[in-house]
């Protein structure tokens, strides 16, 4: 494991797109702002605002132009959204977005359900994009299932090399590299993704994991080690595709920093703010959500030693306790 000494880590929370697009409520769109504008807050280097796909594709972000005109848009912070073709970079340009969020699948049949084209198709509309934003916006592609399909099976990773291939001769600079149904392991995130760092050093390239496995955190962790530096999460947990079967939440953002500071990080985040965002994500949702330190606390949360303790007698028990086992990491109250 590499020392970590206060490297900085970038954090870019996705719970307003890919969490919300995948709960059957539609969260309004006053509750999506305030959300936002308190993670704006909290010190996240980017926020997924929204996603300008067809309302009937995804009727939960359909007011995401009311978004991206009410948020309070906070300097150093980048709002992107999730644009799936050329329609919807015209209308992310026009609400202003700091980064388009282009999304195709490494996989032919998670591109058809999920967007109806071919990837041949997606790529053909990226270059029109990539055009139609240059001066306007940053572009960053996000690649799905690039480490497993839910359709087809594994994917080879020069798969995945030749489409990073096509994004980098269109000058696209930015890639996301999804595990869309968290089928990853950590064995093979290491490896592609140092293969990918490697093959395009001009790329700068954000890890995006899904915890449906419970391989998320230790996926983060794989990556860190191939040099990643830049983590899509989503806050509480949410999270997941609307069109890949048994697709579940995000890695949890709170969950992700609080590893990587524990571990001495510097992710420029306040974890307690994050917390207290989170746990109003229930109301919103109207479910309970997967994320753990949300609920556990912190692991430097102390709890008062039991009132049974401080009772006539508690001194003497306690080092009855202490004696038996010399491990016995009670304190004194
Ligand atoms: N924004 C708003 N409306 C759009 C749109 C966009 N970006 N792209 C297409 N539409 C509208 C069309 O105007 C048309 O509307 P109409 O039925 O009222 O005439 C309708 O959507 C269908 O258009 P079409 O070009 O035939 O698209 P499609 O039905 O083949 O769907 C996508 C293609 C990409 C627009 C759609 O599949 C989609 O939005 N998918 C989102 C996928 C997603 O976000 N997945 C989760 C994240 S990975
Ligand atoms: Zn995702």
């Amino acid at each position: 494991m590499r020392k970590a000494e206060g490297k900085r880590l970038y954090i870019q929370d996705v719970a307003v797109r890919d969490g919300f697009q995948i709960e059957p409520v539609f969260v309004p769109t006053a509750d999506k702002v305030a959300l936002i504008d308190g993670l704006s807050r909290s010190g996240l280097a980017k926020i997924e605002v929204t996603s300008f796909t067809s309302p009937k594709a995804i009727p939960a972000l359909a007011d995401a132009e009311a978004v991206l005109a009410q948020i309070k848009r906070r300097p150093g912070v980048e709002y992107a959204a999730l644009v799936p073709n050329l329609r919807g970079c015209e209308r992310a340009l026009a609400s202003r977005v700091d980064e388009i969020n282009l999304v195709m699948s490494a996989s032919e049949t998670h591109n058809l359900a999920n967007l109806r084209m071919s990837r041949e198709q997606s790529l053909a509309q990226f270059e029109q994009i990539v055009a139609l934003a240059r001066g306007h916006a940053q572009v960053n592609a996000s690649l799905s299932t690039a480490f497993g399909c839910p359709f087809d099976g594994d994917i080879a990773d020069a798969r995945v090399l030749e489409l990073l291939g096509r994004f980098a001769t269109m000058g696209i600079d930015r890639v996301t590299l999804c595990d869309t149904t968290g089928v990853a392991n950590p064995a093979q995130v290491e490896r592609l993704c140092a293969a990918a760092k490697a093959a395009f050093p001009q790329i700068d390239f954000t890890a995006h994991f899904h915890d449906t496995r419970g391989m998320g955190l230790a996926n983060a962790l794989a990556a860190l080690e191939a040099g990643i530096d830049r983590f899509d999460a989503s806050l509480g947990g949410l999270g997941g595709c609307p069109f890949a079967p048994g697709a579940s939440g995000n890695v949890c953002t709170e969950d992700l920093v609080h590893m990587f500071e524990a571990m001495g990080y510097d992710t420029g985040v306040d974890l307690e703010a994050l917390i207290g965002l989170s746990r109003r994500l229930p109301a919103l949702v109207g479910h309970e959500v997967p994320g753990q330190v949300m609920k556990a606390g912190p692991s430097t949360r102390r709890h008062p030693a039991p009132a049974s303790l401080g009772a006539p007698g508690a001194q003497q028990r306690l080092a009855t306790v202490k004696a038996v086992d010399p491990a016995s990491n009670c304190s004194p109250v």
